[in-house]
Protein backbone atom coordinates (compact mmCIF):
# COMPACT_ATOMS: atom_id res chain seq x y z
CA UNK A 1 0.00 0.00 0.00
CA UNK A 2 1.54 3.18 -0.75
CA UNK A 3 0.98 6.29 1.53
CA UNK A 4 -2.37 7.87 0.24
CA UNK A 5 -3.61 4.25 -0.02
CA UNK A 6 -3.00 3.78 4.00
CA UNK A 7 -4.49 7.08 4.85
CA UNK A 8 -7.83 6.48 2.88
CA UNK A 9 -7.66 2.77 4.44
CA UNK A 10 -7.48 3.59 7.86
CA UNK A 11 -9.11 7.08 8.02
CA UNK A 12 -6.02 9.28 8.57
CA UNK A 13 -6.88 13.02 7.96
CA UNK A 14 -4.07 15.36 7.43
CA UNK A 15 -1.87 16.97 5.00
CA UNK A 16 1.22 17.64 6.77
CA UNK A 17 4.55 16.13 5.04
CA UNK A 18 5.86 15.12 8.75
CA UNK A 19 2.50 12.67 8.81
CA UNK A 20 3.13 11.11 5.43
CA UNK A 21 6.56 10.31 6.41
CA UNK A 22 5.69 8.87 9.55
CA UNK A 23 3.31 6.67 7.29
CA UNK A 24 5.71 6.09 4.38
CA UNK A 25 8.21 4.70 7.42
CA UNK A 26 6.14 2.44 9.05
CA UNK A 27 4.96 1.25 5.22
CA UNK A 28 8.57 0.38 4.80
CA UNK A 29 9.90 -0.98 8.33
CA UNK A 30 6.45 -3.43 7.78
CA UNK A 31 7.97 -5.69 5.47
CA UNK A 32 10.94 -6.20 8.56
CA UNK A 33 10.73 -8.26 11.20
CA UNK A 34 11.90 -5.47 13.15
CA UNK A 35 10.74 -3.97 16.66
CA UNK A 36 9.24 -0.40 16.26
CA UNK A 37 9.30 2.48 18.35
CA UNK A 38 6.62 4.68 18.14
CA UNK A 39 7.01 8.25 20.30
CA UNK A 40 5.14 10.88 20.26
CA UNK A 41 2.63 13.27 21.97
CA UNK A 42 -0.70 12.10 23.47
CA UNK A 43 -3.61 12.15 21.03
CA UNK A 44 -1.66 12.55 17.83
CA UNK A 45 -2.86 8.95 16.23
CA UNK A 46 -0.25 6.65 17.32
CA UNK A 47 -2.35 3.99 18.14
CA UNK A 48 -2.60 3.09 14.31
CA UNK A 49 0.79 2.68 13.42
CA UNK A 50 0.97 -0.52 14.70
CA UNK A 51 -1.92 -1.53 12.67
CA UNK A 52 -0.54 0.14 10.02
CA UNK A 53 2.36 -1.79 10.27
CA UNK A 54 0.85 -5.22 11.01
CA UNK A 55 -1.68 -4.74 7.72
CA UNK A 56 1.12 -4.03 5.19
CA UNK A 57 3.57 -7.32 6.77
CA UNK A 58 3.45 -10.95 5.51
CA UNK A 59 2.32 -11.35 9.22
CA UNK A 60 -1.13 -9.45 8.46
CA UNK A 61 -2.60 -13.41 8.63
CA UNK A 62 -1.06 -13.68 12.42
CA UNK A 63 -2.87 -12.14 15.42
CA UNK A 64 -2.34 -8.44 15.99
CA UNK A 65 -2.49 -8.06 19.76
CA UNK A 66 -2.58 -5.08 21.29
CA UNK A 67 -1.56 -5.15 25.00
CA UNK A 68 -2.23 -1.73 27.45
CA UNK A 69 0.87 -2.30 29.37
CA UNK A 70 -0.09 0.62 31.71
CA UNK A 71 -3.36 -1.69 32.96
CA UNK A 72 -1.09 -4.28 33.94
CA UNK A 73 -0.31 -4.89 38.20
CA UNK A 74 3.12 -4.75 38.47
CA UNK A 75 4.69 -8.37 39.29
CA UNK A 76 2.65 -9.95 37.33
CA UNK A 77 3.75 -8.52 33.71
CA UNK A 78 6.32 -11.20 33.43
CA UNK A 79 3.49 -13.74 33.89
CA UNK A 80 1.12 -11.71 31.46
CA UNK A 81 4.06 -11.12 28.34
CA UNK A 82 5.74 -14.24 28.69
CA UNK A 83 3.07 -16.85 30.61
CA UNK A 84 4.07 -19.34 32.97
CA UNK A 85 4.07 -22.95 33.33
CA UNK A 86 1.24 -24.77 36.24
CA UNK A 87 2.69 -24.92 39.50
CA UNK A 88 5.48 -22.16 38.62
CA UNK A 89 4.05 -19.70 42.08
CA UNK A 90 1.32 -19.94 44.18
CA UNK A 91 -1.68 -19.51 42.22
CA UNK A 92 -0.50 -20.63 38.81
CA UNK A 93 -3.30 -23.32 38.81
CA UNK A 94 -3.40 -23.95 35.06
CA UNK A 95 0.03 -23.17 32.48
CA UNK A 96 -0.85 -19.60 30.62
CA UNK A 97 0.25 -18.57 27.29
CA UNK A 98 2.12 -15.14 27.46
CA UNK A 99 1.15 -12.48 25.22
CA UNK A 100 4.62 -13.32 22.81
CA UNK A 101 3.39 -16.34 22.13
CA UNK A 102 -0.16 -15.61 21.46
CA UNK A 103 1.07 -13.23 18.83
CA UNK A 104 3.66 -14.96 17.26
CA UNK A 105 3.65 -14.71 13.76
CA UNK A 106 1.63 -11.95 13.91
CA UNK A 107 2.21 -8.19 15.23
CA UNK A 108 2.39 -7.59 19.46
CA UNK A 109 1.42 -3.76 20.33
CA UNK A 110 3.06 -3.02 23.74
CA UNK A 111 1.05 0.05 24.64
CA UNK A 112 2.82 2.45 27.34
CA UNK A 113 0.77 5.16 27.23
CA UNK A 114 -0.05 5.21 31.38
N1 LIG B 1 -4.36 12.32 11.71
C1 LIG B 1 -5.45 11.77 12.24
N2 LIG B 1 -6.48 11.40 11.44
C2 LIG B 1 -7.58 10.83 11.96
N3 LIG B 1 -7.78 10.59 13.26
C3 LIG B 1 -6.79 10.93 14.10
C4 LIG B 1 -5.57 11.53 13.66
N4 LIG B 1 -4.78 11.76 14.73
C5 LIG B 1 -5.47 11.32 15.78
N5 LIG B 1 -6.66 10.82 15.44
C6 LIG B 1 -7.69 10.27 16.33
O1 LIG B 1 -7.49 10.85 17.59
C7 LIG B 1 -7.74 9.92 18.63
C8 LIG B 1 -6.53 9.77 19.50
O2 LIG B 1 -5.54 9.05 18.82
P1 LIG B 1 -4.65 7.95 19.51
O3 LIG B 1 -4.10 7.06 18.47
O4 LIG B 1 -5.38 7.30 20.64
O5 LIG B 1 -3.48 8.86 20.13
P2 LIG B 1 -2.15 8.43 20.87
O6 LIG B 1 -2.12 6.92 20.94
O7 LIG B 1 -1.05 9.00 20.05
O8 LIG B 1 -2.26 9.08 22.22
C9 LIG B 1 -8.15 8.61 17.95
O9 LIG B 1 -9.55 8.53 17.90
C10 LIG B 1 -7.55 8.77 16.55
O10 LIG B 1 -8.24 8.00 15.61
MG1 LIG C 1 -2.03 5.51 22.28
Amino acid sequence: MDVQAIKRTFGIIGTDPELDRAIGIAAQVAATDLTVLITGESGTGKDVFPKIIHQNSTRKHGQYFAVNCGAIPEGTIDSELFGHEKGSFTGAVNERKGYFEIADKGTLFLDATK
